[in-house]
């Protein structure tokens, strides 16, 4: 969470630094802010969007080649001017920008308080700034250096920026557990917490690792890690296009998120399968197939929407591979010492690739000789880099808040996983494989066809948009995707929103059912479509209204239905990557309906770097 953008070079950095926060403010928008460099040092910070920080500073001295901005996501000190960063020393000299936690700030304030330091703001960010000026003074020593000393001081996470006054051609950057990445231009650098803001000027990038700092002027790049040994950086080439991270006519990033679907699952299959075949092959998984084929039990750790994606798996790797499988929250995992053996195998999701609580739940299984498969959207991320083997979903930059193509990549490639590891047990035919996987071949178009029902999804949107509750229901593959649905919901519209398997209705959540009560029910042809008919009846006894996700051609559900959208007809266990579209969009319109901001959702941010 929190945005960084930094450059140095030979442009007008003012220019270069708002339109990267605008590309980064999806990681936080409580308030933006900005240094420059023009002979002084220029400082604009401002509550609220990047937007408002250009009204600020609209008039104002915004000349200089150097600077760094900020796009903030509050965790210490309430959202307003004072607590928006970039923050100063006591002197004024030095400004800093921060992304992560000092968790050890409130020692470190109390002791600087008593050698006479004055603080301005709540923040944790402050007290780092205070401390590398006063070990810059006390120990006479360079600003790198006292940055580096500082560095060994604090305990937490952070990536941060640094500028000095008195130093007007360089840029001081330290990274641990935030993610940062220097582009290299000609007589330029750019920094920023992902490469979408540095896009544009060069695809050389490189990525800065943990406990690494970078001393960073217009024509050098010095990386040194925090023990003051110098580095040697590997130049990665950005594979992302500009017009990924642009809207491309939508309205909103969401909207054109959820209608690239059939392309973004297209894509995280692409080169992976060859159906006529029945090959299936994930890069990632043939270095570790023995211990995937002899492990007794995966446990997939994840957050959000991809803990829900990890939830489809399990149904699919059962199901198919017959192997044990564990769902975790990472953040309930990494504290309640975990039983984790050599044998186990631990799946990662995340779009992001930066998920604090993610990362640390590899770490613990790392520490305990468990073997870590990664399965990412942002390619050379954290967590791809913290596993042993993985797969990227290559969904696309997901730059809406509320993630929706990053889902049905994942689902995609987990489908292909538990398939692939069905093969390597012997649990699956060949002919079965080959019926499977071209049963998802035809999932883009069959996504294309799901996306067609907008205009009606629309219309049942308006009927719904004042409604204070909502019940999501599904069973088997379908329970996670009634807790995604209701996640989406809730996360954009702030309607309070539940999902429960439609069976557990009947053990509590059936007390909420009256006339008002939306109940959106994912009612799709499979195995326990008449269990699901139930529970439909139970609701309509009540008289909750029923809003149905039904199969095409149905006709049973639909004469007990309120609302019925159709979706095309599959294979059971690829119903999830169908059922979940009218879900997006009916959460979309809902939320556009009652005004809200849906790439930008209140309190939200798209990586939750702290934990
Ligand atoms: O980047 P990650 O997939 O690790 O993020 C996990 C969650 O923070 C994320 O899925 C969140 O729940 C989204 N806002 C859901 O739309």
């Amino acid at each position: 969470m929190c945005g960084i953008v930094g450059y140095i070079g030979h442009r007008n950095a003012y220019d270069v630094i708002i339109k990267g926060l605008k590309r980064l403010e999806y990681r936080g928008y409580d308030s933006a802010g900005i240094t420059l460099l023009n002979g002084s040092m220029n400082i604009y910070k401002k509550a609220g969007k990047v937007s408002d920080l250009e009204n600020f500073a609209e008039g104002k001295d915004i000349n200089g080649s150097v600077g760094m901005g900020h796009t903030r996501w509050a965790t210490h000190g309430e959202p307003n001017d004072r607590n928006a960063h970039p923050h100063k020393s006591n002197n004024g000299k030095l400004s800093i920008i921060h992304n992560g936690i000092i968790e050890n700030y409130a020692t470190i304030k109390t002791e600087l308080i008593k050698r006479g330091h004055v603080f301005h703001s709540d923040t944790d960010t402050e007290v780092l700034i205070h401390l590398i000026e006063e070990i810059q003074h006390k120990a006479n020593v360079s600003l790198e250096e006292a940055v580096r000393l500082s560095l060994h001081e604090v305990v937490g996470a952070y990536a941060i920026v640094i500028i000095s006054e008195d130093q007007q051609d360089e840029l001081i950057v330290a990274r641990k557990g935030s993610p940062m990445v220097i582009g290299i231009g000609e007589g330029e650098h750019f920094i920023a917490s992902d490469a979408t803001p540095i896009i544009e000027y060069t695809k050389n990038v490189v990525y800065l690792n943990d406990s690494e700092m970078a001393i960073v002027k217009k024509d050098s790049l010095v990386i040194k890690n925090i023990e003051n040994v110098v580095q040697n950086p590997v130049i990665h080439e950005l594979e992302m296009q500009l017009e990924m991270i642009e809207k491309n006519g939508y309205d909103h990033f969401m909207m054109k998120e959820i209608y690239e679907q059939p392309k973004s699952i297209y894509d995280s299959m692409r080169g992976r399968i060859r159906a006529t075949e029945g090959l299936i092959s994930l890069g990632g998984l043939k270095e570790y197939e023995t211990k995937f084929k002899n492990a007794e039990r995966i446990i997939i750790v994840a957050c959000g929407t991809s803990w829900h994606a990890g939830l489809v798996a399990e149904y699919i790797i059962e199901e198919f591979a017959r192997v044990p499988v564990e769902v975790e929250y990472a953040s309930e995992f990494r504290y309640r010492n975990p039983i984790i053996t050599e044998n186990d195998i631990i799946i990662a999701i995340s779009q992001s690739g930066e998920t604090a609580d993610t990362l640390a739940a590899i770490e613990l299984a790392k520490s305990k000789g468990a073997t870590i498969f990664g399965i990412c959207n942002v390619v050379g991320s954290s967590i791809p880099r913290a596993s042993h083997a993985g797969a990227y979903t290559h969904a696309g930059p997901e730059i809406g808040v509320a993630s929706t193509k990053a889902f049905t990549a994942q689902v995609t490639i987990l489908t292909l996983l538990a398939w692939s590891l069905a093969q390597i047990k012997g649990t699956l035919s060949r002919t079965r494989v080959v019926e499977l996987l071209t049963a998802l071949e035809a999932i883009p178009a069959k996504v294309e066809k799901a996306l067609t029902s907008n205009e009606q999804i629309q219309k049942i949107a308006a009927n719904f948009k004042d409604a204070p509750n909502f019940l999501y229901l599904g069973r088997g593959f379908n329970f996670p995707v009634a807790l995604e649905g209701a996640l989406k919901l809730k996360e954009i519209s702030y309607i309070h929103a539940e999902g429960y398997p439609a069976a557990e209705m009947k053990h509590g959540p059936i007390a909420l059912i009256d006339e008002n009560m939306p109940v959106v029910v994912i009612a799709t042809k499979g195995s326990i479509l008449e269990k699901t008919i139930s529970n439909i009846q139970e609701v309509k006894a009540r008289k909750g209204i029923i809003i149905a996700i039904v199969t095409e051609g149905d006709t049973e559900v639909k004469k007990m239905a309120d609302y019925v959208i159709e979706i095309p007809d599959t294979e059971e266990a690829l119903v999830p990557l169908l059922a979940t579209i009218p879900l997006q969009l009916l959460s979309y319109h809902i939320a556009i309906m009652r005004g809200c901001n849906v790439d930008q959702p209140r309190n939200l941010a798209k990586s939750v770097t702290v934990e």
